[in-house]
């Protein structure tokens, strides 16, 4: 064996002993650099006669080139071992339970938002929206509410500076555009809820002058009354958790609905406390009614043809109701211990299934 086979033997056994990338690098610096021993060995070629030099450069070669594979081979095999390392000791045990130390809650109208959309998502409903700040036409004069009509009064309306172009915008004063919106998105039929901000210019112990509702609207060729009441019957026993909650549909008036209504739901008042569910009294929750034949012609749909009912709640107030929460006003006080008092798990995600109620 000659000094080649020798070293290249010795560099081969030590390629195969290093144990880290670092170790493979310092080993190629060694043999191959600028000062490694096979270069120290290519150095030697100048000082040999044509012959030896062919013949020797071939041998040198041929070594530096293995040399050269095997510690690219090593370093594959170590990279590959460092990360199996590393995989095996981030290994996350997903089926661990939870460790249930979040701060963080979820506020009661987020809660119920959710709520309401898991009952009416389960009813084939999808979820629309609009803008806060609408225009005039959307808010008002599509759903049948001409300029000066005494509705525009009544709902205190937060008006805006007009536009450059005179158009009228203000915060819209109920979830009912989103109705007109939905039905110009696209072709009947409609099956849909609009849950969101609104706002009137209003502050007492039950109002706040942004507040929250949500619209539905269901439009196709043969709905009646009857399918409203069902609806709206099936949504309150569902939020309310309570199968056989009694409820009254009362005549009554909105300009984009005709006939209208308002849903009472029975409730007890006895010693000053509100009990859903108990007793004779009644409590309004909400206003419904058919889709106006004039709505449907603003929003471009022929009411020959199509027909449909329509209705709209708070959703703080359900809020207050279900879980027992006496001050409105504290929901927008940003006050953390009420949060925390009132507020949900971000993992207590409402679900039918779980049957919404806690
Ligand atoms: N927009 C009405 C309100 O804010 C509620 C409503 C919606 C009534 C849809 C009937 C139909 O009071």
């Amino acid at each position: 064996m000659d000094d080649l086979d020798r070293l290249t033997n010795s560099l081969l056994a030590e390629v195969a002993t290093t144990d880290s990338a670092a170790a493979v690098e310092d080993l190629r610096v060694a043999a191959l650099g600028k000062k490694g021993s096979i270069t120290g060995l290519m150095k030697t070629l100048g000082a040999m006669d044509a012959e030896e030099r062919k013949a020797k450069g071939q041998a040198f070669n041929a070594a530096k080139d293995r040399i050269s594979a095997a510690l690219d081979a090593r370093k594959t095999q170590l990279g590959q071992r460092e990360m199996d390392a590393r995989l095996s000791f981030e290994r996350v045990d997903v089926t661990l339970p939870v460790r249930a130390e979040s701060q963080g809650r979820i506020h009661p109208v987020s809660q119920v938002t959710e709520e309401i959309t898991a009952i009416f998502a389960d009813m084939g409903f999808k979820v629309a929206e609009g803008p806060d700040i609408e225009d005039d036409w959307h808010n008002f004069t599509a759903l049948n509410i001409p300029p000066n009509h005494p509705a525009r009064q009544m709902h205190d309306t937060f008006y805006l500076p007009p536009k450059d172009t005179g158009e009228t915008i203000l915060l819209r004063t109920h979830t009912s555009p989103v109705q007109i919106r939905h039905m110009m998105s696209g072709p009947p039929p409609h099956r849909i809820i609009a849950p969101g901000r609104t706002y009137r210019c209003d502050s007492d112990m039950t109002h706040t002058p942004m507040f929250h509702q949500v619209e539905g609207l269901v439009i196709d060729r043969n709905i009646h009354m009857g399918h409203l009441k069902g609806c709206l019957e099936e949504f309150t026993r569902a939020i309310f958790g309570i199968p056989d909650l009694r409820y009254r549909l009362r005549p009554s008036h909105f300009p984009f609905t005709e006939p209208s209504a308002e849903m009472d739901i029975g409730c007890s008042r006895k010693g000053g406390v509100l009990k859903i569910g108990e007793g004779d009294d009644w409590l309004e929750i909400l206003g419904c009614g058919m889709v106006h034949p004039k709505v449907l012609e603003a929003a471009g749909i022929d009411p020959n043809e199509w027909q449909g009912f329509a209705f709209g709640m708070g959703i703080d107030r359900i809020a207050m109701l279900k879980y027992g929460i006496p001050d409105l006003r504290a929901f927008f006080e940003a006050d953390v211990r009420w949060l925390r008092h009132y507020g949900f798990s971000a993992l207590d995600v409402p679900t039918l299934s779980g049957g919404l109620v806690r």
